[in-house]
């Protein structure tokens, strides 16, 4: 670092200065836009920061999202609605939310003439919900309304096609189903509606018109490692195969919907695993250990499920996994009961959970 002069030549050891071109064609291929089209950041958050901020929107203006945002994806257009008086409506998802055409419904019905944006996941985090993101997109535009998309849990996770959704923009986080380290973002507006954008973060190129999107990467000094590693994570992302990822995936997610007994010799056949608790692979691990305590734990009473071990300890997304494994019948109850013990799992994602099991019992 002492001898680095900042001249061209020089290997570059720091990100916020530099378009990083190389690596957003390898990340625009994966959404099937040219790099250029999109911008690095930090994660979803910035970029539905980015776009509630950016947007020169009247007071009485509404944007429209639905009433299971992340807060990633809300906070920032509360805060629009507080400070220049816009108007949030959120449309109620229905649980369970499996048709389309009603979804569409619902968001036709609450435009009027004062709608100016459309917002919403593209896979709703706490339910798993995919809306039918192209359509929502043919609706806002059949408005005049511009469609903002969240991808942070689609990306890496079902195929994602900027260009035959039709999106204005869309934001994702790359460090969650594409394995990137965290710390790395994803955004793009689509180029015919860039300039109604601010740049929000500013720094030298805040202005610069002539490469895309890279103006709103002016972070000021980043850590290249993440880069680094976004770089390897796409790389093994292509090496496996999107279209086998997705695939598998769905696989996976078929046998939970149908309610497949996922017992731990299921679960290790299906998953391809020889033995799931000596698995290398740390979630089917945890999942079948803790599989194992839960079901004890169930049969005896829910004080002694709130001392299930590794339970409370385990992360957001191997707690879900976990608990989508559980037989259904009776777990919606105790999942409402424990719901407070689970200070990371939070109010919102445990019923949400609940509503699903709901679901499963009625269909057993
Ligand atoms: C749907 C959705 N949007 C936005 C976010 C925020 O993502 P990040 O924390 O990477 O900005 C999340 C995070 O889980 C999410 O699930």
């Amino acid at each position: 670092m002492t001898r680095w002069d900042y001249s061209e030549n020089t290997p570059n050891w720091i990100s916020g200065y530099s378009p990083e071109l190389p690596l957003r064609d390898k990340l625009g291929k994966l959404v099937n836009v040219e790099g250029k089209d999109i911008a690095l950041t930090q994660n979803a958050t910035f970029g539905s920061n980015f776009v509630a901020n950016g947007l020169s929107l009247k007071s009485g203006d509404e944007v429209i999202l639905t009433d299971r945002e992340h807060p990633g994806a809300i906070c920032a257009w509360q805060e629009r609605a507080k400070k220049d008086r816009i108007v949030l409506k959120q449309v109620p998802i229905p649980t369970p939310a499996n048709d389309p055409d009603q979804l569409v419904e619902l968001f036709a019905g609450t435009i009027t003439s004062r709608t100016r944006v459309l917002a919403f996941p593209h896979i709703i985090s706490s339910t798993a919900v995919v809306l039918p993101a192209r359509r929502l997109t043919e609706l806002a535009h059949q408005h005049g309304c511009l469609a903002l998309v969240d991808g942070a849990q689609a990306l890496g996770q079902t195929p994602v096609d900027l260009q035959d959704i039709g999106c204005d923009a869309y934001f994702a986080s790359p460090h969650k189903w594409l394995l990137a380290p965290p710390g790395n973002g994803m955004f793009y507006i689509r180029r015919d509606q860039r300039e109604k954008f601010w740049t929000t973060l500013c720094s030298f190129a805040w202005d610069d018109q002539t490469d895309g999107m890279y103006r709103f990467m002016q972070y000021g000094t980043g850590n290249r490692s993440l880069l680094t590693g976004l770089d390897a994570a796409l790389d093994f992302h292509f090496r496996i195969g999107p279209g086998r990822i997705y695939k598998r995936m769905r696989f996976l997610a078929d046998r939970l919907r149908n309610g497949k007994d996922c017992r731990r010799q299921n679960l290790n056949r299906n998953c391809g695993l020889r033995n799931g608790s000596g698995s290398a692979h740390r979630e089917i691990r945890l999942a079948c250990g803790s599989h194992a305590r839960f079901t004890t734990a169930k049969r005896r009473s829910i004080p002694r499920l709130k001392s299930c071990a590794a339970l409370p300890h385990m992360h957001k997304p191997s707690l879900r996994r976990l608990l989508l494994l559980l037989p259904a019948s009776g777990i919606r109850h105790q999942l409402r009961k424990i719901a407070p013990t689970f200070p990371s799992a939070s109010a919102t994602v445990l019923p949400s959970l609940a509503d699903r099991m709901t679901v499963l019992e009625r269909k057993s």
